[in-house]
């Protein structure tokens, strides 16, 4: 069995990555138009030009020892080398994501809440990414991840305006509740319509009819994820943002006022999705917000939700359509874009593949999954869409070891193919070492006559899978599909 690989930079490519940090960041931005950030999280760089301190701590899991990473300058980008050596040939999840106001809003996971289990931290080399040119890292997040501070200083609280973005992407999302950034509840749980004021973004539709198949960037203001003052979306342009890099933003008076945009955080301007009146149903008008903030679940702790965060911040006050220009220029000079192919091989993380079988005669099989279990399947270019979809596999940095490749499912972002009781299957990323481990295959020569042996092999669990790769959903050519039975699963 053998497996060939071409690097293709996929649904994360297209950022130049070569762009300089500007003088006059989102927080100096938003300070200079006179709403200044109460809270400013980041792990990938500065938001703030002055800014030199740590961006969020790292929690080893060989020895449970915490350790810090900063900048590598003032108002710089993250200094990612240091996560590399601490956590080598071991695993790390972000602990704590650092507030960089002076407010010290830390976010250190979310505990249990009423609609949801104590959550983990997102696994810290999840999402390799490029800013302003360096290797840095987002946080990927999983269900049941969450990071929360209850009574945050600064943050609005009953009918105070605010404002807030964050960067995000739109290739890792769902439709559970509740991927959010913004204020919440001082206690974990559902108090009540108006008691939040978070951006949302996925794929839930929680007042039919929306537009499109998103995922739209919403306003979470509790019990429903509002598009417009009555909820469903009244604006037939607003179809989703499935950007790689998107920047999405809230702002709300707190009285009768809130506004939804979004925008491609590699490139252009921010588009105004909804600007007008507070829902019309009972108690948004005005605002009850408590003053927390929560980052990747909802108010009471629903943690279905599946996201991607590399930056966000809170401010006090009503920011200016300017400033939010200005900020949203400045989010695309950094340049987001797709990592650097990983060490020791040439499966670019980021890339979209799909991974096909060599058994003799049995040339137009793919490792797919159908339910829970990966099978390979006959899937060609006249497959439907879920078909294809379900056969394709976006290649992340090795979830257990750097030098190697997980393969996270095109159709269910967050799910990643790994081994369990001798067989291959489909399964959310819980954190665990053992996920991990199951969940990472390492490139090694092909051993067949038919795969050149100067390529590197992926071999999940000793199966006979070859990788093919497209950087769109593969397969989307091949031979004609055989009638012959599909092959049972790869192990
Ligand atoms: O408003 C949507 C969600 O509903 C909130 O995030 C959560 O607290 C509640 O379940």
């Amino acid at each position: 069995m053998g497996a060939t690989a071409t690097l293709v930079l996929g649904l994360l490519a297209g950022g130049t990555g070569t762009s300089h940090a500007a003088a006059s960041l989102p927080c100096d931005i938003y300070g200079a138009a006179g709403t200044p950030c109460v809270a400013a999280h980041s792990t990938t760089r500065a938001l703030y030009a002055s800014f030199n301190g740590p961006l969020y701590q790292l929690k080893r899991a060989s020895d449970g020892a915490v350790t810090d990473v900063g900048t590598l300058t003032a108002g710089g980008y993250a200094d990612a080398a240091r996560q590399d050596s601490f956590c080598a040939g071991t695993t790390c999840v972000i602990n704590v994501i650092y507030d960089q106001s002076p407010r010290h809003n830390h976010m250190p996971i979310e505990p249990a809440g009423t609609a949801g289990p104590a959550n983990s931290g997102v696994p810290a080399d999840a999402l390799p990414v490029t800013a302003g040119g360096h290797q840095v890292y987002g946080a990927s997040f999983s269900g049941r991840m969450g990071y929360r501070h209850t009574a945050a200083s600064g943050v609005a609280v009953n009918g105070r305006p605010e404002g807030m973005y964050m960067v995000t992407s739109g290739t890792h999302v769902n439709g559970l509740c509740c991927f959010d950034y913004g204020n919440a509840e001082v206690r974990i749980a559902d108090t009540g319509n108006g008691h939040m004021d978070a951006i949302n973004f996925g794929t839930e539709c929680w007042f039919p009819p929306c537009s499109g198949s998103g995922p739209w960037v919403q306003a979470d203001l509790e019990n429903g994820l509002f598009q417009s003052d009555s909820g469903y979306s009244k604006n037939p342009s607003n179809t989703g943002n499935s950007a790689p890099f998107v920047t999405a933003l809230l702002k709300n008076n707190g009285q009768n006022y809130f506004a939804i945009k979004d925008g491609n955080a590699q490139s252009g301007r921010l588009t105004t999705q909804y600007a007008g009146p507070e829902p019309s149903r009972p108690g948004y008008s005005p605002m009850h917000q408590e003053g927390s903030i929560v980052l990747g679940t909802g108010g009471d702790n629903s943690n279905g939700s599946i996201g991607s965060f590399f930056e966000g911040v809170m401010t006090s006050g009503l920011p200016t359509d300017a400033a939010d220009d200005a900020v949203q220029a400045n989010v695309v000079s950094v340049g987001y874009g797709a990592p650097s192919p990983v060490a020791g091989g040439t499966l670019g993380a980021g890339s979209t593949m799909s991974l096909r079988a060599t058994t003799p005669g049995y040339t137009d099989r793919y490792v797919r999954h159908q339910a829970n279990s990966a099978v390979t399947s006959v899937v060609s270019s006249g497959s439907s869409a879920l078909d294809k979809g379900d056969a394709s596999w976006i290649v992340r940095r090795g979830l257990a070891n750097a030098s190697c490749v997980s393969f996270e499912s095109r159709n269910y972002p967050g799910d990643f193919l790994r081994h369990y009781n001798y067989q291959l299957l489909r399964q959310p990323m819980d954190g665990t070492a053992v996920f991990r481990a199951d969940a990472t295959f390492c490139p090694r020569p092909a051993r067949t006559a038919r795969a050149p042996r100067s390529r590197p092999t992926t071999t999940p669990t000793g199966s006979s899978a070859t990788t093919r790769t497209r950087s769109t959903s593969p397969p989307t050519e091949g031979p004609t599909p055989s009638t012959a039975p599909p092959h049972g699963p790869t192990t």
